[in-house]
């Protein structure tokens, strides 16, 4: 099928390689210059693991190209994607003005029947918004069908969770449209991987209320490892408790220093928004989002109950982006720490495997933060180390060696990372999430 994917950013690059991969003839549109000159040259503008390989091999097959001609792009297919972004605006509502451009465009350029596919997580009633705009540009006539099709890949498994989805959800309201893309899922369906279709209204919906639940499972399990270190609990052991329970399950019940990225934050904000102009209060997913930002404090919190004074203290800090095997700093919880620490007079130093490049230009005037090539050249003379990013080279890091080069001893383990006891041992005075120190603890929590 001859297909057009609007925006080539996480969701668009890592759809439009997929499903050329799926056989597909895929040209990828970008407004922005640099990213379609980059992947031309065979440059993947994002860090995802996989997709450098897939990109490569479609556009040697000649199943994928990349463009900035609008016209040109979406007058050649029939099925046209929109993956661009949905940030907030100041009000936390989507920011509905990239999806309405590129409503405008499709309108414009319509010059035969083509199906218009909405990836871009928006809130319920913009597809019928778009229909409308589509039609006010719609000069020729053309005949046109809007379909919602939210997207659930994570960043760093983007190209497994869209080759292999839990669910594919198609909101659409023609037959002609359902039986397009019924076709274009079909290797998908094939596969196993289930496809429901629905009105468009209630895929709207489903996207925002499978994030606002997931992000309610993470706030809920942070308050119980709250609780779980006042009372002297450890939040490991309770979690595997509750997880075995079939009905409740043990994802999303890690407890941290909260949920970032380009999606829960937003999305959770947005859907409250959504729901007070339809008189609905969502009074859980407020608690949700109040417990996030707080949760992102905690680490702070814990530090400065050690170290009150934070004027010229060596900090060294372990993650940067929202989370491992991505680059993304959006939401990121070190962009609430890190500038508190830097208030405090701290004079930090971080490591991430992927996400320096994109941290340099947001702290680009922070000169008391610096960043290192390698994990262990921060930690030289810190007084503290904080994990912030649960990264897999972080869980097996030489303890021994981490300790000799630190001044001090503290660690604060903002992903409950380690063992409590063994960092005790290894001479550490050591922090978690709602983790007991409690000897007792250990034989439960290292069978997680
Ligand atoms: N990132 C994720 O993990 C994820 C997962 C599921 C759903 N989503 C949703 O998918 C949507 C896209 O998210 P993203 O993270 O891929 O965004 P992104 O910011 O990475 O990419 C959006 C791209 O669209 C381009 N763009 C904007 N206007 C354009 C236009 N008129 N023509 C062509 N290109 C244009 C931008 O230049 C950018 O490259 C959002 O609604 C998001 O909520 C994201």
């Amino acid at each position: 099928m001859q297909i057009t994917i609007i925006g080539s950013g996480y969701v668009g690059l890592v759809t439009g390689t997929c499903l050329a991969e799926l056989g597909n003839n895929v040209i990828c549109l970008d407004i922005d210059e640099k990213k379609i000159e980059k992947l031309r040259k065979g440059e993947i503008p994002i860090y995802e693991p996989g997709l450098e390989e897939l990109v490569i091999r479609n556009v040697k097959e000649q199943r994928l190209h990349f463009t900035t001609n609008t016209k040109e792009a979406i007058e050649k297919s029939e099925i046209i994607f929109s993956a661009v972004g949905t940030p907030p605006n100041k009000n936390h509502e989507a920011d509905l003005k990239y999806v309405k451009q590129v409503a405008k465009e499709f309108g414009t350029h319509l010059n035969s029947y083509k199906i218009f596919v909405n990836k871009s997580t928006v809130p319920v009633g913009t597809s019928h918004l778009m229909k409308e705009i589509i039609n006010k540009y719609n000069t020729s006539n053309q005949q046109f069908d809007v379909i919602d099709n939210p997207e659930f890949l994570r960043e760093g498994s983007a190209i497994k969770d869209f080759m292999n989805p839990d669910r594919i959800v198609v909101g659409v309201e023609s037959i002609k449209a359902e039986k397009i893309m019924k076709k274009l899922y079909s290797p998908l369906v094939r596969a196993g991987n289930p496809i429901i279709f629905t009105d468009i209204k209630s895929a709207e919906i489903i996207k925002y209320a499978s994030n606002s639940f997931l992000a309610t499972k993470i706030s809920f399990i942070n308050e119980i490892a709250n609780f779980c270190e006042k009372a002297g609990a450890d939040i490991l052991e309770v979690a595997k408790g509750i997880g075995l329970d079939n009905r409740i399950g043990s994802k999303f019940l890690h407890a941290g220093i909260g949920y970032g990225g380009s999606c829960f934050p937003k999305d959770v904000q947005a859907f409250i928004c959504t729901a007070r102009k339809h008189k609905c209060k969502f009074e859980i997913l407020q608690a949700v989002e109040k417990t996030n930002q707080n949760q992102k404090l905690i680490i702070v919190d814990k530090l400065k109950k050690k170290i009150p004074n934070l004027k010229n203290k060596k900090i060294a800090v372990w993650g940067l982006s929202f989370k491992p095997k991505t680059d993304d700093m959006r939401e990121a919880a070190s962009l609430v720490i890190i500038p508190k620490l830097l208030k405090e007079g701290a004079l930090i130093k971080a490591f991430d495997p992927v996400a320096i490049n994109n941290a340099k230009k947001i702290f680009v005037k922070e000169k008391n933060l610096q960043f290192a090539d390698k994990p262990y050249e921060v930690l030289k003379e810190a007084d503290a180390l904080l994990i912030l990013t649960e990264w897999d080279e972080f869980r097996s890091a030489d303890l021994k060696r981490i300790n000799n080069l630190m001044q001090g001893n503290l660690v604060i383990d903002g992903r409950n990372i380690y063992d409590p006891q063994e960092m005790i041992k290894n001479g550490f005075d050591y922090e978690g999430i709602g983790r007991s120190n409690n000897l007792n603890s250990h034989k439960c929590a290292s069978n997680i």
